[in-house]
């Protein structure tokens, strides 16, 4: 066998397993070195001793240009697959869509921080409500005709052991008539009232449902933003200027309030209010208001008495709004359908993200 080009062969070996083939050729039991080893019993002592030497210093070589050519293929290998592997980080990474509010929070967000600003406290009352709040202590008695104005779901399945609609002391309102969902934001005026003396002013943002048939302007669930200000000297001219604050951070200076006379049993007088939008020069109609009736402070401090407390609002006066926040978006966007809004479609909500 040929030493020089034994190596030669192994230094070009283009693989690993080319390589172990090579290996098996030279060194394996049959390879041509160990043929030539077993040669050496039938040689005289002197000549075996010289080829045995010779033999290993080839066994040797043969053994090093191995395991030489096997650590270049393997780094080789090891190479190219890092070379295959690499992360470019200069590629563009996956975009995890990011959530956003919803409309209706955006708008709520934006009318609550106007009454922020000018001093206004914001609460929120039950969805679920009792008929004495929601209707009754805001001189809406069963037989009144303005119940019809609102649709309302009773809720009169038995909701079981333990379940109560609780007044704002905890107490059980039960006997005050059935449940109702919320038809307005209105019922926390007296619960406000109730628990708190004047002076104060209050915002409600709220969920409010009615039972309608949805169209393109009717939808079984919306939003409402009540306000409610109470005090010794308070008068119309006081919720002319809010409603008109109102309409100056909505619509920038150039907004301003317009009252028209109207009927709600628990204001008197009682308006519907609109806004100037300077921009599209338009009227928008938004929501109603009015003076606080004095059946709504007879029917608290009555309350109040019942629970040990002192009347409280007695010579005191006070102005109540009331707002479809929905109704803002539909007309200030162009919304044409209010059923957008909760059909939770991300090609419609996203065009809001604030
Ligand atoms: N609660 C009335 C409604 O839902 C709005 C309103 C609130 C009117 C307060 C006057 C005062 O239609």
């Amino acid at each position: 066998m040929n030493l020089e080009a034994a190596l030669e062969e192994i230094g070009k070996a283009p693989t690993l397993e080319s390589l172990q083939g090579l290996k098996v050729q030279y060194l394996g039991k049959n390879g041509l070195l160990t043929q030539e080893m077993k040669t050496l019993g039938r040689l005289a002592p002197e000549e075996r001793r010289e080829k045995g030497r010779v033999l290993n210093e080839w066994k040797e070589a043969l053994e090093k240009a191995l395991e030489a050519r096997e650590a270049w293929l393997r780094e080789q290998a090891l190479q190219e697959r890092l070379l295959q592997e690499s992360l470019d980080v200069s590629l563009p990474g996956y975009a995890f869509p990011s959530g956003g509010l919803h409309i209706t929070s955006l708008i709520l967000q934006e009318l609550v921080g106007i009454f922020r600003k000018q001093g206004f406290s914001v609460v929120e009352g039950p969805e679920v409500e009792s008929e004495f709040f929601n209707f009754d202590a805001i001189n809406m008695p069963e037989w009144h005709p303005a119940r019809d104005m609102q649709d309302t779901f009773w809720v009169t399945f038995d909701p079981g052991p333990g379940f109560t609609i609780r007044g704002p002391f905890g107490e059980s309102v039960n006997s005050l008539g059935g449940a109702v969902l919320r038809t307005h934001t209105s019922g926390m005026q007296i619960r406000y009232m109730i628990q708190h003396t004047p002076p104060f002013r209050i915002v409600v943002p709220g969920r409010v449902f009615r039972y309608e048939q949805t169209d393109a302007s009717h939808e079984a669930m919306f939003h409402q933003l009540e306000g409610l200000v109470v005090g010794p000297d308070i008068t119309m001219a006081d919720l002319k200027g809010a409603i008109s604050e109102l309409a100056r951070g909505l619509f920038g200076e150039e907004g301003k309030a317009r009252f028209q006379p109207t009927y709600f049993p628990f204001v008197e007088p009682g308006v519907q209010f609109a806004m100037w939008w300077p921009e599209r020069q338009k009227w928008l109609e938004l929501g109603g208001a009015g003076m606080v009736h004095p059946y709504l402070f007879k029917a608290v401090d009555d309350y109040r008495e019942q629970q040990g407390l002192p009347r409280a609002y007695e010579g005191m006066t006070g102005w109540a709004f009331g707002m479809g926040v929905e109704r803002l978006a539909l007309l200030r966007y162009g919304i044409p359908d209010i059923r957008y809004f909760y059909q939770n479609r991300l090609s419609f909500l996203r065009q809001f993200r604030g």
